[in-house]
């Protein structure tokens, strides 16, 4: 029987109650798919531990979670310690030092979901948010310059690589081929004068070599408006770090809350594993309540049954998904109701 090692890492927050979850639909999807899992679980990756022993996780890190076939995370982030350490203590280096350059976030309006945005119905908008996930905004680049002094400053370099845009540029084409074939590319060559110029260039010259697909570009002020305004056009977004780290939170509040997006932090060579969580925080506002919805975590453990070669398995929890929220009224807060995460994840496990 195939066997998969994964990484747990459960985090902060509501990171540590939307695992367990995920884990419960992948050991019932694992058994009637016939495959299992060996779960190894990194409980105390942890601001916890950084508060206890200075470091999010051991120095070793990233050796140890080398050898599992993904990751599958919560959360990190907690009020009492600087997000900036958080970040860069945990998910960031596993992110770039497992060379997971694509960020893959679909949105799907699911029936039964009470969207925000007027005509937003299930069926109509189903497309995917692909962000380019190690380079970019997000650099070391950069310092704090005059720190107490009136002429204080910080500073940071973006970096857009030719291969870093190009290769995330071709994933994100080929998707939309195997998709509906259309693409849109988020820019901002308006007001930017150096990096997306380059970023559109390069995304001309790929859409040169995929003539299957008929792409666009918007900049991102115009498109953050469309996607409220007309999110039934689209159907593979690409953007920049931080330009697709917004709008995969904007997308998902179309789709009725940030609890239910899911994401997956692809290496796409396979190198080394990647990397499954849902888009959502640690949420501290509501954290130790149990009223979390799992949904986000659920599909971003489907995300990597898929990753793992189960797209059957994968579909028969993306199916449950929309079957608890077409088929009950069962419902955590941010989605109007008043159910408990284990309540919903009960719901859902029946459908299951
Ligand atoms: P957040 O996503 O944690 O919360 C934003 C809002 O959405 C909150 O009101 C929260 O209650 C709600 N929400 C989020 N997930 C929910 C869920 N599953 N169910 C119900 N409601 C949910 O974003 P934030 O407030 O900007 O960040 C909080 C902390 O999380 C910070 O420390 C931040 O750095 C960290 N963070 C971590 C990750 C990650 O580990 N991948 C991602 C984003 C933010
Ligand atoms: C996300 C998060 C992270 C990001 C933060 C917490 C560093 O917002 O995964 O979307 O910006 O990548
Ligand atoms: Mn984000």
């Amino acid at each position: 029987m195939t066997n998969h090692r994964i990484a747990l890492i459960p985090g902060d927050g509501i990171g540590t109650e939307v695992l367990p979850p995920a884990q419960q639909v992948l050991d019932t999807v694992g058994r009637r798919h016939g495959f299992t899992f060996s779960c190894t679980s990194y409980d105390d990756w942890s601001c916890e531990r950084y508060l206890r022993e200075g470091a999010m996780m051991p120095a070793d890190g990233l050796d140890q979670l080398r050898d599992k076939d993904a990751v599958l995370l919560g959360a990190v982030g907690r009020p009492d310690v600087p997000d900036h350490v958080s970040l860069w203590g945990l998910l960031i280096p596993i992110r770039r030092g497992f060379r997971q350059y694509v960020n893959l976030r679909p949105v799907r309006v699911f029936e039964g979901i009470d969207s925000p945005v007027r005509g937003a119905t299930a069926g109509e908008v189903d497309f995917v948010v692909v962000r380019e996930n190690v380079e970019g905004e997000y650099s070391e680049i950069g310092g704090r310059l005059h720190r107490g002094f009136p002429e204080e400053a910080a500073v940071q370099e973006s970096v857009f690589t030719r291969a870093g845009v190009t290769r995330v540029l071709d994933y994100a084409f080929g998707l939309a081929a195997s998709r509906g074939g259309r693409l849109t590319s988020a820019t901002k060559s308006n007001g930017i004068v150096h990096t997306l110029p380059f970023w559109d260039e390069l995304v001309a010259e790929r859409g040169a070599a995929h003539p299957g697909v008929v792409w666009d570009q918007e900049h991102i002020d115009a498109l953050a408006a469309k996607f409220v305004l007309e999110p039934a056009r689209f159907d593979v977004v690409v953007g920049s770090n931080l330009f697709g780290d917004i709008l995969s939170d904007l997308a998902a509040a179309v789709a009725g809350s940030i609890g239910i997006a899911p994401a997956a932090n692809l290496n796409p060579e396979r190198e080394f594993p990647s990397m499954f969580e849902p888009v959502h925080g640690s949420a501290p506002d509501i954290a130790g309540r149990g009223i979390a919805n799992p949904l986000g975590a659920i599909w971003s453990a489907a995300l990597m049954l898929d990753h793992l070669g189960h797209p059957a398995a994968a579909r028969d929890v993306t199916d449950a998904i929309a079957a608890v929220l077409a088929k009950t009224d069962v419902r955590t807060p941010d989605l109007g109701g008043t159910a408990t995460t284990a309540e919903f994840t009960e719901a859902l496990l029946e459908l299951l």
